[in-house]
């Protein structure tokens, strides 16, 4: 069992749902999981957990600023465990090679190269919008996805999706544990080694000095 930290930002939340059923899968796996919303707090120790998803949506072509800020700070952290990005957003919809670029246009601002990167469609939350946004969507939607009533939200994320890779990650991350556990117990295996031949060294040596000195009195 690992202890997990997810953590993300959003704006209509459904990257907190993508978030939290990332952490009811891990859950269900045997992992320790802890959710922490950036937007509410950024005082979160990531070099105390076993590894680390980060979540955020898209918006106007980035990723929330608070996201952006919390990997840069913590880049190193973040690099040093198994880790991974998940990424909210309606270029998810019209295929892969969009959505990627945001992700790309991250890792060359921060300098964070994800070990997993999850990919999302995200959903359209008219009954949060203000006026304009609400406007501009249900016109890029009547060319788009065809779904203009913005009596109601629509939501495009793919759930199984998302426990298919909470599922590969916590697979990933006990490759990364096993490969960690062999690599320290190679460490111990050359210590021992390192040991024993001091021993043998010390012990010849000091049997050397003793046939030496007998030598000599027995000369006298
Ligand atoms: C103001 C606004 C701007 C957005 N800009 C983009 C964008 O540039 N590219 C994109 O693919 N999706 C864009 N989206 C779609 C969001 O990524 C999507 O709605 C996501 O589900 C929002 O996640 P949240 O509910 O966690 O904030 C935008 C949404 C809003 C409301």
């Amino acid at each position: 069992m690992a202890s997990v930290l997810v953590l993300y930002a959003t704006h209509e939340g459904q990257t907190a749902k993508v978030a939290e059923r990332l952490s009811s899968t891990l859950d269900e796996l045997g992992h320790d999981v802890a959710v922490r919303d950036l937007s509410q707090t950024t005082d979160v120790a990531v070099g105390e957990y076993d590894a680390v998803l980060v979540g955020s949506p898209v918006n106007n072509r980035k990723h929330l600023p608070e996201v952006v800020a919390f990997v840069e700070e913590n880049r190193e952290a973040i690099a040093a465990l198994p880790n991974a990005f998940f990424q909210l957003s309606l270029a998810s919809l019209w295929g892969e090679r969009e959505a990627n670029r945001f992700v790309a246009n991250l890792t060359e601002e921060t300098g964070w190269q994800p070990d997993r990167v999850g990919l999302f469609a995200g959903a359209v939350a008219y009954t949060q919008y203000d006026l304009p946004t609400r406007l501009l969507f249900k016109l890029v939607s009547a060319v788009t996805t065809g779904d203009t009533d913005t009596s109601r939200d629509y939501e495009y994320t793919d759930w199984e999706g998302v426990e298919t890779f909470a599922r590969e990650f916590a697979a990933f991350l006990a490759e990364a544990s096993e490969a960690r556990t062999a690599e320290a117990a190679g460490r111990n295996r050359t210590w021992v080694a390192v040991a024993l031949v001091l021993l043998v060294g010390g012990l010849a040596a000091a049997y050397w000095f003793a046939f030496r000195r007998l030598a000599r009195e027995s000369a006298w």
